[in-house]
């Protein structure tokens, strides 16, 4: 397969790869930045689910679904990149108060659509968050505590 010289921006730091053609974002961010960026989960590997979230230029995309070589060069944010150090993002923090982990398997994709919106629209209504997370299932919360946890770190929560 046809491998192409690549610059991919994840979490603010360059990482120049071979990758090839037809590898998925997915796949590269996980295996091949030698940094082993596991929090990027992959469950349907069909655009189904969004377990894999992540953000490129700020805008949530599936990374299953997505060749690599289409965000070449382009800001790629993974779960990996919201703490500073030992401090949480704040919608990490309210993920893990409010009770809205469970399994964790859906939350780095969750906390990241979350984060796509807020930066956008910092004080979304409850019908907005629901939008903006309805890509991302979630077998075990009910998905109550995870609107509620993005509503408390808006602008209009608390
Ligand atoms: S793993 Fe990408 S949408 Fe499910
Ligand atoms: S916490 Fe288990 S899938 Fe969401």
């Amino acid at each position: 397969m046809k491998k192409i010289e690549a610059t991919f921006i994840v979490n603010g730091n360059p990482y120049e790869i071979y990758v090839d053609s037809h590898a998925l974002l997915i796949e590269v961010l996980r295996d091949e930045l030698g940094c082993k960026l596991n929090g990027v989960h992959e469950s349907c590997g069909s655009g189904d689910c969004g377990a894999c979230t992540v953000l490129v230029d700020g805008e949530p995309i599936l990374s299953c679904m997505t060749l690599a070589v289409s965000v070449r060069g382009k800001a790629i944010t993974t779960i990996e990149g919201l703490a500073k150090g030992t401090e949480l993002h704040p919608l990490q923090e309210a993920f893990v108060s409010n009770g809205a982990i469970q399994c964790g398997y859906c939350t780095p994709g969750m906390i990241l659509s979350a984060k796509g919106l807020l930066d956008q629209n910092p004080n979304p209504s409850e019908l907005e968050v629901k939008k903006a997370l309805a890509g991302n299932l979630c077998r075990c919360t009910g998905y109550k505590k995870i609107i509620d946890a993005v509503l408390r770190v808006s602008k209009g929560g608390n």
